[in-house]
């Protein structure tokens, strides 16, 4: 066989991030000639996987998408890169950032297209919670992510809370009438 000087077998540090790259096909078209929004949204998921399950070692579920822009159209045709990056970890959880990049694979520009934020669980065989391996921001734009991961949960939460609250009295002034 054919050596093209690459090893069989190659060991890889923990990764942190992820690029998964490969051509949008016309399989991937909307009615408006362009690719879907939900074949982006498979993408993602699959690359925020990849990375969820590279850093932990564990089957991953998704708990939670947010922050979902769609920036600029892709194009059947385009090279499509998505770059998945842990920006925290909880106990069993951690926040995965991905952003999309597409351009005409014959040119040297790649333009963002979107990206989002998700949160994944690190499961056990058995489908319990498990903990995951700590990540620490080094850099201040590693430090900024994680500070802004924080505070993306923290608005959840309390937009959650606040619509469980109405949702009640709604609810409490029905059953009154
Ligand atoms: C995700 C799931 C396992 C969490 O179960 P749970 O009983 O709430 O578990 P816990 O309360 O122990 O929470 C586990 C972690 O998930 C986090 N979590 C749970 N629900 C969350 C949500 N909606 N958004 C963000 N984080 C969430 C918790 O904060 C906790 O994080 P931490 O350990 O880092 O502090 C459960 O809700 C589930 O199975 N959901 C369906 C997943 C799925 O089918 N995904 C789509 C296909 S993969």
């Amino acid at each position: 066989m054919t050596d093209f000087g690459s090893e069989s077998i190659i060991s890889l540090e923990r990764p942190r991030s992820v690029t998964l790259r490969f051509l949008a096909e016309p399989i991937d078209v909307n009615f408006g000639g362009k690719v879907h929004g939900g074949a982006v949204m498979k993408w993602i998921d699959q690359a925020a996987y990849t990375c969820a399950a590279g850093w932990t070692g564990a089957y991953c579920v998704t708990a939670y998408l947010g922050g979902l822009h769609f920036l600029n159209p892709i194009r059947v045709g385009d090279l499509v890169e998505l770059r998945a990056s842990v920006i925290r970890t909880g106990r069993t959880s951690l926040d995965v950032a991905v952003d999309v990049y597409a351009g005409d694979p014959r040119e040297r520009t790649r333009q963002r297209t979107g990206h989002c934020v998700m949160v994944f669980v690190a499961m056990s065989p058995e489908g319990v919670p498990i903990p995951v391996p700590k990540w620490t921001p080094v850099t201040d734009l590693d430090k900024a992510l994680e500070a802004y991961s924080r505070r993306f949960a923290e608005h959840r939460k309390q937009l959650d809370a606040a619509m469980d609250e109405e949702l009640a009295l709604l609810t409490s002034a029905k059953h009154a009438t």
